[in-house]
């Protein structure tokens, strides 16, 4: 009988480090990662290239000795973005990626954008550098449900946005439901995060029994047969799906509050969790 699991060391292509004390305390927590895709969604956001150097200081920094992470850093795109910084970064190599907030989607999405028509120019950009755009895909319309938000997203903003920009490489972030699987799995060009808790929690377990608000994030999970649909997309090895944890911690007193904040902080448990998983799934 198998007595040892050797994993191999991860990669997490989203993730929450935070700022200040928050990054001090969580920083350990995945000092033994590869390379990770750093959120720009501080107080006040990482907007340019500049931003994005001194920010990966702060990290390095809070990381103990002997860590092997690697910070890649992003930049959040904002609708006066200047495309000749974002190339500039790229070029300069200080950021990987940059990342796509719809205003208003999530936390501290305050200063993403409203109207995509004035994004252009930097797609266009980016997609004459090969810079891959990491994209929450929900879209913000109050008439839309919460639980659809993902699904109209696709059909709304993201299909039109890869048509007029062809080449633009794009990860479409921590997807939810068995309709964004079935985008991905039928498009070139792209690929999809999937988090641990999607992975492990669906609605309900929000819900049942008295609301729990350390599983509430963005997007919210959905229903158990879009969860099955995650974990067959998560453990079939096709390679357009791979970790984006989005651990995002939060304090206590913000989840655990009249309107709490949006965020699983996972970074502690994710690799035990996963390995649950894929020995679940025989995988
Ligand atoms: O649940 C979430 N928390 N989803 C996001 O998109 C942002 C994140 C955060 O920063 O707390
Ligand atoms: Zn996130």
């Amino acid at each position: 009988m198998n007595t040892s699991l050797t994993i191999t060391r991860p990669d997490d292509w989203h993730l929450h480090l935070r700022d200040g004390p928050m990054l001090a305390a969580v920083a350990p927590h995945s000092a033994r990662l590869g390379r990770a895709i750093m959120m720009p969604n501080l107080v006040p956001p990482v907007v340019t290239g500049a931003e994005a150097a001194a920010y990966r200081q702060r990290i390095l920094t809070a990381l103990p000795p002997g860590a092997t992470l690697r910070p890649l850093m992003t930049l959040y795109l904002t609708e006066t973005t200047d495309p000749a910084d974002v190339l500039a970064a790229h070029a300069a190599g200080l950021i990987a990626a940059v990342k796509l907030y719809p205003a208003g989607a999530t936390t501290n999405s305050a200063s993403g954008v409203r109207d995509f028509d004035r994004v252009r120019g930097v797609l266009e950009a980016m997609a004459g550098a090969g810079i891959p755009l990491c994209v929450h895909g929900e879209v913000t319309d109050p008439a839309v449900d919460i639980f659809d938000r993902e699904a109209v997203f696709l059909d709304r903003v993201l299909e039109p946005i890869r048509r007029r920009t062809p080449g633009l490489r794009v990860v479409m972030e921590h997807i939810t439901t068995a309709e964004g699987v079935d985008y991905v799995a039928s498009q070139q060009d792209m690929g999809a995060t999937i988090t641990t808790h999607h992975l492990v929690i669906n609605r309900n377990h929000i819900l049942v029994g008295g609301i729990r608000p350390h599983y509430y994030c963005l997007p919210v999970a959905k229903r158990e047969s879009h969860r099955l649909a995650l974990r067959r997309a998560a453990t079939s090895g096709d390679p357009r799906y791979f970790l984006g944890t989005d651990s995002a911690p939060h304090p206590d007193r913000a989840k655990e509050s009249a309107c709490g904040c949006a965020g699983c902080f996972t970074a502690p448990n994710t690799l035990s969790i996963l390995a649950q998983v894929f020995e679940d799934e025989g995988a």
